[in-house]
């Protein structure tokens, strides 16, 4: 029996570290983003290339996926809906259309159809199952110059949350997590360190946070995410937060 591991936005970040820790427990692993990891596939993970803001591909992509899966081989599958983007940084007023549209497909529209293809396709499967959807403290807190970001992560936590209860009284259901990572060192803080205080009132806070080398690193967080995913002491439904190094 072994245990399966799909996830997006693993080429980098976060991600990547989700998939070493998954990878040093013997998980197999099948990533989906825009670019390939050379050192993940030297590693043995199978990587999907998709820009996932092209919703009428994923359906097709991700069933070819989890068709590759024999339902009697596997004892756990975990989704890790982890691909994220700010999108521009800013006041409301400053953005356009695309933008927003974009920030919101892949942040949010992208986990609740990931999720959505999952539970359906999983639904008759012996094997224990679950949803990790990587959220943030930006869900709960409103920060100036990230609306979009904010919002939909906040809708992800909702989602989290309703996944639980729509699978509570089902036999073998999904369990579903949103997990927070902190302030994570990787290109999306170069990002936010990148902006400037007239679009995004709490830079100074970012840059001293790196600067005083308080972020999180990704190896850490990636082991403490793979051991959530494996606590059975915590409940579907719980809004998560890996603790700081
Ligand atoms: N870093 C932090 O401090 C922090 C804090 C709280 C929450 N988070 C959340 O953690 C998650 C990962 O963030 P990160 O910091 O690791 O960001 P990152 O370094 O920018 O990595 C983002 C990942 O998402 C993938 N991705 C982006 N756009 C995509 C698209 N259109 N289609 C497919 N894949 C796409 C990227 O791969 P490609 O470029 O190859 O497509 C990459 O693998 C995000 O959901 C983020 O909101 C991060």
């Amino acid at each position: 029996m072994e245990e399966v591991l799909i996830i997006t936005g693993g080429s980098k970040g976060i991600g990547s570290g989700i998939i070493a820790a998954y990878l040093s427990n013997g998980v197999k692993v099948f990533s989906i983003s825009r670019t390939i990891n050379a050192e993940l596939s030297k590693a043995g993970v199978t990587q999907i290339a998709l820009d996932l803001t092209q919703i009428d591909k994923i359906e097709a992509e991700l069933i070819g996926t989890f068709s590759l899966l024999d339902k009697n081989e596997i004892s756990k599958v975990t989704l890790i809906n982890n691909a994220g983007a700010l999108g521009r940084i800013g006041p409301l007023y400053k953005l356009d259309a695309v933008t927003i549209e974009k920030t919101i497909q892949l942040n949010t529209t992208v986990p609740f159809v990931l999720s959505s293809l999952f539970i359906n396709y999983f639904k008759d499967w012996k094997s224990k199952k679950s949803i990790i959807n990587i959220t943030s403290g930006a869900a709960l807190k409103p920060y100036f110059g990230w609306s979009v970001y904010c919002s939909s992560k906040a809708a992800i936590n909702m989602l989290t949350q309703t996944i639980a209860v729509e699978q509570a009284d089902v036999e073998n259901g999904v369990k579903a997590l949103a997990i927070a990572p902190g302030v994570v060192n990787t290109d999306m803080q170069a990002e936010i360190r990148r902006s400037n205080k007239g679009d995004f009132k709490d830079i100074e806070r970012f840059i001293s946070l790196k600067k005083d080398g308080a972020l999180n690193d990704t190896v850490t967080v990636g082991r403490k995410i793979y051991e959530m995913d494996h606590d059975d002491s915590l409940q579907s439904g719980s809004i998560l937060r890996v603790e700081s190094n």
